[in-house]
């Protein structure tokens, strides 16, 4: 779907206009251009508060990208950043900073009171005006649920408002912020999460904060197909966002199951066709689908290592104007048939060792949304479900979830045009995301190198200003 307004804005002509009648001015985002496109160009600036425990690991990461690295010196607080390797050119913050970085780093997992919160003060003040457009803020930090006292858990507590407040500082020229809360010696387990949040794949996600855990170590062997060898299950796979995620996880090497319901067995079938994948048309909703679907698994391919429940659907009325099957439906589609199709595949044991589940939930479901009690419901359960699933699995099994904001499809094109407006603009980068974006937040969920990285719920949202 196209957003007529943010073409227009960015030509010189609409650009004035919108700066002189006070509207938003949504950067152009740079997106995924080519699968071996580096994780991240330019010069990248990496610093550190004291007793850092992640420096030497993001300097080693960022060390095998093309990106020129640079460490902070030349402010006490920051001397730990010396760290990151000798890959990394000393750069010294206590003068004028001259340059453009495309990535501000910051390791924070050392922070233990709130006093030290002045490190950040100390490596963002004088760096955050040199980000270039379109460029990362990435924080790492300790788990606070991990952190023993207090003056611990609130400097890391703090990091959290602090990325969000600069995501919204900094989403207008098209640049994101995010952070990362590791387990104590997880640091192994950070690869791809870094990756993903300073490529140009995390385009429409900031202000998230994600949980890694401690894992097996575990490496993607070819790095631009990672998924390649493994079979994905992707529901509602015909169109939108589903066809997206279909794409993104069969260009980076999987076998895709397409799935969607009979009527649309037509469209499901070009995307399928175009990716080498398999169709399936099964209503999820009917009783035998768990059955249906667990049958066709085992007969095409033995088993299944991602199962990615997309499929939903709207049925808005508000509550007292509600039929009953509106109800029924929405919970039916978007929450039961998950945890059912999970439970036959689980129970058939044909959910690989290591293997992903994805789940979709909605800011719908963070916040609520006026004529969506349905639907907020069911999507808020997603997130209880996903929650709950992550501290049971076993076999180094993951779960996730994604919930979406707005996201130019078909479902958001139905929508009338002042709530569609709306809805496109109320988030830090001030513009819809499209289907790409969230195929691709779920294919850094399925990476290999992913294993720490469960129980979370990450919106692609464009940090959008309703909700969490
Ligand atoms: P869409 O309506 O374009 O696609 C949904 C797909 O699910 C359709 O192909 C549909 O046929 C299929 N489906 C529906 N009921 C089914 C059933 N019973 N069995 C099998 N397949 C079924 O929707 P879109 O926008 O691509 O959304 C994908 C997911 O993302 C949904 O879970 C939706 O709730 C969620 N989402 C979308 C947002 C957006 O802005 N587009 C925002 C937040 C969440």
């Amino acid at each position: 779907m196209s957003d007529l307004y943010l073409k227009l804005v960015n030509t010189p002509v609409g650009k004035t206009a919108a700066q002189s009648l006070g509207l938003p001015s949504p950067a152009p985002l740079k997106r995924l251009k080519r699968v071996d496109q580096p994780f991240i160009e330019g010069d990248v600036l990496i610093g550190a508060g004291t007793g850092a425990r992640a420096i030497a690991t993001l300097g080693s990461i960022l060390g095998a990208s093309p990106a020129g690295l640079h460490h902070a010196t030349g402010v006490d607080t920051l001397a730990d950043s010396a760290q990151a390797g000798n890959k990394a050119k000393a750069f010294d913050l206590s003068g004028e900073v001259d340059g453009k970085f495309s990535a501000l780093v910051f390791d924070a997992t050392g922070l233990k009171t709130p006093q030290e919160l002045r490190a950040l003060y100390d490596f963002f003040h004088p760096t955050i005006r040199k980000l270039a457009a379109n460029g990362r803020v990435l924080v790492i930090g300790q788990d606070p649920h991990t952190c023993r006292k207090a003056p611990q858990a609130a400097a890391q507590q703090a990091l959290e408002g602090f990325v969000r407040a600069v995501g919204k500082e900094i989403g207008k020229k098209g640049s994101t912020a995010n952070l990362a809360w590791m387990a104590p010696n997880a640091e192994n387990q950070l690869d791809s999460t870094v990756r993903f949040f300073l490529s140009a794949r995390s385009a429409y996600v900031s202000g998230q904060v994600v949980r890694i855990g401690k894992a097996e170590e575990a490496k993607a062997t070819n790095p631009v197909a990672p998924l390649a060898g493994k079979v994905a299950l992707v529901t509602g796979a015909s169109r939108g966002i589903g066809a997206a995620i279909a794409e993104t996880l069969a260009r980076d090497g999987a076998t895709v199951i397409g799935l969607d319901i009979p009527p649309a067995l037509e469209e499901l079938q070009k995307v399928t066709d175009a990716i080498k994948g398999k169709a399936l048309a099964c209503d999820i909703t009917e009783e035998k689908a768990p059955k249906l679907i667990a049958d066709f698994i085992e007969k095409e391919t033995g088993g299944v290592d991602f199962v990615v429940h997309n499929a939903g659907i709207t049925r808005d009325k508000t509550l007292g104007n509600m039929p009953e099957h509106f109800w029924d439906m929405t919970i039916a589609v978007n929450l039961t048939a998950e945890e059912l199709i999970d439970e036959e595949l689980a129970e058939r044991k044909l959910m690989r060792d290591n293997g992903r589940i994805v789940c979709i939930s909605s800011i719908s479901g963070i916040a609520g949304n006026f004529g969506q009690t349905n639907y907020s419901c069911a999507k808020s359960g997603v997130i209880g479900y996903v929650e709950s699933m992550a501290r049971h699995l076993k076999n180094g099994i993951t779960i996730n979830a994604i919930a979406p904001g707005f996201i130019e499809t078909q479902m958001t094109a139905a929508m009338p045009f002042t709530i569609r407006e709306a809805g496109r603009r109320m988030n830090s980068l001030s513009q819809g995301g499209q289907p790409v974006d969230v195929a691709e937040a779920i294919a850094w969920y399925c990476n290999p190198a992913s294993a720490g990285v469960n129980g979370n719920v990450v919106r692609v949202c464009g940090q959008s200003l309703i909700g969490k």
